[in-house]
């Protein structure tokens, strides 16, 4: 594996899963691997989860492990091509970005997209940069438009948690929230889980309907209570409109996620990727109720970083 920002990057997305539970049980016994390697997590924008489960999934392997949070203890980045550096930028990614790759065996980076400029946000351009300019694998912590070792951990919770056989109904349901947030997470899950073996329904309120690009295949209903019945797993999260890009269109009323709301499903798990505004997208007792997976979901981040970097190890 060379990067890995998507699913399309992953050939067998069963075997990784199976791979991630494996490591799950043995996180230690490919210490060797990572032995004199180094990895480099490059973060743009804030984080717990990613940072933490991504250092230690390194650890694991034996990496030697660096963290910048560029933004904040770099020099300030320019990344447009051909301009006159006469402004407050003092480092162009060109360098910046090809001196960290002789430092480091593999890289990871996250920057959250700017919600201004759909086309300059779905274009990729800081991560198509980063993976052409530094010349090494290249890991996505989350990017503009996805958050793939999100979506990787979310199905090892979902096959974690369905029996043998059963195709289970898998409900991605936007949430309240009171900023407008990207639609990276939302992106990414619906995209894996068309190439999982699952039913996908995605609701949100009308306005809110995703990138076709991400969406195709999947049945996307705007009533929240029938696309809940019969579910076996509610996928909470919020994201702004892509039609109205990155605006909030409503405060979403009566679109959390309740007892009273899960009563209509099939007695359904619940996810979230976290951080969670509670009382807002997700109800006090959902989350510290027994349905919740949050946190087996977040340790999983783990498994799933761990089986990515594994793969590069080995292939690199
Ligand atoms: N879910 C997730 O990516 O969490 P962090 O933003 O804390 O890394």
């Amino acid at each position: 594996m060379k990067q890995f920002t998507s699913v399309h990057d992953v050939q067998d997305i069963a075997a990784l899963v199976n791979e991630a539970l494996e490591l799950k049980q043995s996180p230690y016994a490919h210490k060797a691997l990572g032995q004199d390697k180094t990895l480099g997590l490059i973060f743009m924008n804030p984080s717990l989860r990613t940072r933490l489960s991504t250092q230690k999934a390194g650890l694991n392997l034996g990496m030697n492990v660096m963290v910048m949070n560029l933004d904040k203890e770099g020099w300030a980045l320019e990344t447009q091509d051909g301009v006159i550096m006469d402004g407050s930028t003092v480092e162009h990614i060109r360098e910046a970005a090809a001196v960290m790759g002789q430092y480091c065996d593999i890289i990871g980076i996250r920057s959250f997209p700017k919600l201004q400029d759909r086309e300059e946000d779905y274009s990729e351009d800081l991560l198509r940069k980063f993976i052409e300019l530094t010349g090494v694998p290249v890991v996505s912590l989350e990017s503009a438009t996805r958050h793939p070792l999100q979506s990787l951990a979310d199905l090892i919770t979902i096959k974690e948690q369905t029996a043998a056989g059963k195709r289970p109904k898998v409900v991605l349901s936007w949430a309240p929230h009171i900023k407008p947030i990207p639609h990276c997470v939302a992106n990414s899950f619906a995209e894996w889980m068309q190439q999982a073996d699952v039913e996908l329904v995605i609701t949100n309120p009308k306005g809110y309907d995703l990138a076709d690009e991400f969406t195709q295949g999947a049945q996307v209903l705007h009533n929240q209570d029938e696309a809940l019945q019969g579910a076996d797993f509610v996928y909470v999260k919020n994201w702004s409109s892509y039609e109205q890009y990155g605006k909030v269109l409503t405060n979403g009323e009566g679109w959390m996620i309740t007892n009273e709301k899960l009563a209509l499903t099939n007695n359904a798990k619940v996810m979230h990727c976290l951080p969670v505004r509670r009382g807002l997208e997700l109800s006090h007792e959902v989350l510290d109720g027994p349905n919740s997976l949050v946190i087996e979901q977040a340790n999983n981040r783990l498994y799933a970083a761990q089986a990515v970097l594994k793969r590069m190890l080995e292939a690199n």
